[in-house]
């Protein structure tokens, strides 16, 4: 039986150091505050909008919404974002994406003060990843590299293999792997024979977003297998990008979905957030 890495009890955890720390802070009189803007009203992004707040008020930390019409124009909404930059009281801006399409979502990414940047999108915060200094992580692949060193998974020396490029996890998940000393493949629809690459993985982390594509066939006995794809099967169940049920006999560890990645993302949210405040701390 290989060991389900179960994010929900992780998060969880996290989100308590979290909340102890944040009650620590308050003590001390310092408030950690996110400023969340969302644009429009997809409903997907009010959900997730609104676990984030939720998670924002179980750890104690203040959460500001800013929910702006579809129609908002992309000049309307960098003036707000400079105006947030500008918020001493502000420790965090979170603008939600995907932004309408009149709206340029690289311009208002880097519109965002490096100093705020919770999301860890903006081109300093992802240039910081990449040279190992200090800065804020890109949700999800942090909350990868968390769910595999509090499951006692080792990544030194292992073989690495991620399938999907995209600058919010493949991209940063290379970077943090490779920084914790694993040996890095990134994958994506490009590459010749996928299969062969990922059946020497000792670690998988697949994020390419297509339903239950990933089978036993492309993955060794034994393997670490990570999925942070989020569907829905045709019996409308949720499910990922892993074929759970052909592939999990085979591994040594795999993510469950729901239950495995997605719970870990607000946590490390959450400590981006915190982590405003500890660097301010660490410089005064
Ligand atoms: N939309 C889907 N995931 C995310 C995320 O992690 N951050 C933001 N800002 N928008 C998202």
């Amino acid at each position: 039986m290989p060991q389900l890495i179960d994010g929900k009890r992780i998060s969880q955890q996290i989100k308590d150091e979290l909340k102890e720390e944040t009650a620590k802070l308050k003590e001390a009189g310092i408030r950690v505050c996110l400023a969340v803007v969302q644009v429009g009203n997809d409903p997907a992004s009010t959900i997730y909008v609104n676990n984030k707040k939720k998670a924002c008020a179980y750890i104690g930390i203040e959460s500001r919404s800013y929910e702006l019409p579809e129609e908002t124009t992309e000049d309307e909404l960098t003036a707000l974002v400079e105006r947030l930059n500008e918020d001493r009281e502000v420790n965090g801006i979170l603008v939600q994406l995907p932004l309408p399409a009149h709206i340029d979502e690289d311009r208002i990414i880097r519109t965002i003060s490096p100093d705020k940047d919770v999301d860890g999108f903006h081109p300093v915060s992802v240039g910081r990843l990449w040279i190992g200094e200090r800065g804020f992580l890109s949700c999800t692949p942090a909350g990868i590299i968390q769910l595999l060193k509090r499951s006692g998974i080792a990544i030194e020396g292992k073989e690495c293999v991620i399938v999907g490029r995209s600058n919010i996890v493949g991209k940063p998940m290379a970077a943090l792997l490779l920084r914790e000393n694993g040996t890095v493949t990134v994958t994506h629809s490009r590459t010749k024979d996928l299969r062969e690459v990922t059946r020497r993985a000792d670690i998988l982390v697949v994020a390419i977003g297509k339903k239950q594509f990933i089978t036993a066939d492309y993955v060794k006995e034994g393997a670490v297998v990570i999925d942070v794809g989020m569907h829905r099967d045709e019996n409308n169940h949720l499910c990922g990008d892993v074929d759970f049920d052909s592939v999990a006999p085979k591994t040594s560890a795999i993510t469950p979905v729901p239950g495995g990645v997605g719970p870990m993302t607000i946590a490390m949210l959450m400590n981006n957030c915190v982590e405003t405040v500890r660097r301010r701390e660490d410089t005064l």
